[in-house]
């Protein structure tokens, strides 16, 4: 496997608010490589972002690419991890971001601050799982097992010995911050005969909630405080993470186990927590709609009250010809792909951003991705006859600073699942979700415009809709994809330009001179 400095889970980066990160890549490896900074803005540092074929070419064997940021405005946990076919499988580490100095969090300072990264396990080479997958058309192999901080845990007869242990101290609060890196699936994540309460989500800070399950996608961080009991208890206590998933494929239904144990005790027993069942929809959405950003004075929100651009997209999964003299192992002899308003978009042989900032677009992308789909249907009933996606590079541009409203509307073609869909160079908030198809006209009326949780990834409910809003206040070429990686391999991806402003400090720097060349 690929790692980085030789562990896994890659090596963790510490920083605060407004630190300059600077981060060396030299590739050892004969695979292409890039490392992007999941939920950090990149504010007029789009270069550094780390999309294979969207920011940068990728890092070639014995190449050197210095990736250079300022972490700006934001605070709280995040992670790296590889930006190309499927290496991020073992190529991720946590990103944590402190306050300022002297700025304190809004809860009480905890004992101890744990970071727990949930991780997906394949026995197989991850690269060679998703090459197959492509050129079989057909559903990837699944991954063999969860991780906690690297480990399957006693759950799975090889790891017995070998599990994430948190020791913790009676009467005490833990801040833990948990970090999705799985490929393919969102997580239930609960702890035996305890409570916890979430105070952040993708680094923005919500109002507490008190809950003994959360419920977590790719690419999603939740920071919960963890109170333990007052006196230690002779007992110690599974953590799980199992998925959630409501699809029709195959996934991988086993379970990742941690253990809590308290120093003082002698174990006797292990108590097991209740998981929901896997398809469990409510649960998410009842977990999911409880998220409000803090909206204090120090932490306001800022959600536009209208949208200059409003979009209508549909996400979900479809299928593509197969080629001529080769059998195809999707629906009905076809190749599996997916989609964005049914544009499946096709990655170019060079970076995007480069090309829109030398002006060289010819032959690498055009500007006509549409706004809605071509031709709508009941998106969450039976499906249209034909699911054939296009492929395209199509991206939007958008004038800067412009207020953006998207509305992703899930898609029941080739069975209703949840698609966690991720935004690079900006946080957004999310206004509203339901059930069912988004009604233009009704639904806009329940928009949340007070205290909408703020995030980088959203869970696009299965057989539902999502609506979010942000400014396109960072001028560049921005990646939006769904966070499992068999979606985004197959095509769930597109892309977003957001022009300069007029000041010097709305627009975009020339490239380093060190950026990788295709
Ligand atoms: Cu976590 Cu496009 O990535």
């Amino acid at each position: 496997m690929v790692t980085v400095n030789g562990r896994f889970p890659g090596p963790r980066i510490v920083a605060r608010e407004g630190d300059r990160v600077v981060v060396k890549v030299v590739s050892h490896v004969p695979n292409n490589i890039s490392i992007h900074w999941h939920g950090i803005r990149q504010l007029q540092s789009g270069w550094a972002d780390g999309p294979s074929y969207i920011t940068q070419c990728p890092i070639q064997t014995n190449q050197t690419f210095v990736y250079n940021f300022t972490i700006t405005g934001q605070r709280g946990t995040l992670f790296w991890h590889a930006h190309i076919s499927w290496l991020r499988a073992s190529v991720y580490g946590s990103l944590i971001v402190f306050p300022k100095h002297n700025v304190s969090y809004p809860f009480a300072k905890p004992h101890k601050e744990v970071t727990i990264m949930l991780g997906e396990w394949f026995n197989a080479d991850s690269e060679a799982v998703i090459r197959q997958a492509l050129q079989t058309g057909g559903g990837p192999n699944v991954s063999d097992a969860y991780t906690f901080n690297g480990f399957p845990g006693p759950l799975y007869n090889c790891s017995a010995n070998n599990t994430y242990k948190l020791k913790v101290m009676p009467g005490k609060t833990y801040l833990l911050r948990l970090i999705n890196a799985a490929l393919n699936d969102e997580l239930f994540f609960s702890i035996a005969n305890h409570t916890f309460t979430v105070v952040e989500v993708d680094a923005t800070y919500v109002k507490p909630f008190e809950t003994s399950l959360l419920v977590i996608t790719p690419g999603q961080t939740t920071n919960i405080l963890l109170k333990t009991k007052p006196i230690a208890p002779n007992a110690s206590f599974y953590m799980l993470a199992r998925p959630y998933f409501t699809g029709q494929g195959t996934f991988d239904n086993t379970t990742g186990a941690g253990i809590l144990e308290y120093e003082t005790s002698s174990n006797s027993t292990t108590f097991t927590p209740t998981l929901p069942p896997i398809n469990a929809t409510n649960v998410v959405a009842n977990f999911t709609r409880k998220l409000r950003s803090l909206a204090s004075s120090q932490f306001p929100v800022n959600v536009p009250q209208t949208a200059d651009k409003k979009f209508f997209f549909t996400v979900g999964l479809g299928n593509s010809p197969c080629p001529k003299n080769q059998t195809c192992q999707g629906p009905n002899g076809t190749k599996f792909s997916a989609s964005v308003n049914n544009i499946s978009m096709a990655l170019p042989s060079s970076a995007l951003l480069q090309s829109y900032f030398f002006k060289k677009s010819n032959g690498v992308y055009t500007s006509d991705f549409p706004s809605f789909p071509l031709h709508p249907f009941n998106y969450t009933g039976t499906p249209p006859n034909n699911t054939l996606v296009i492929n395209g590079t199509k991206l939007v541009v958008l004038p800067f600073n412009a207020s953006v409203e998207v509305v992703m509307q899930g898609t029941s073609i080739l069975g209703a699942e949840s698609h966690p869909l991720h935004i690079h160079g900006f946080n957004f908030y999310v206004v509203g979700e339901g059930f069912g198809n988004f009604d233009p006209n009704n639904d806009p009326k329940n928009f949340n415009l007070v205290d909408p949780v703020e995030r980088n990834t959203v869970g696009v409910p299965s057989g539902g809709w999502v609506a979010i809003r942000f400014y396109a206040d960072n001028p560049g070429v921005w990646f939006m994809h769904c966070h499992f990686d068999v979606h985004l391999s197959w095509g769930l991806r597109m892309a977003w330009i957001v022009l300069d402003g007029t000041l010097p400090s709305q627009k975009l720097p020339p490239p380093p001179s060190d950026l990788p060349k295709c």
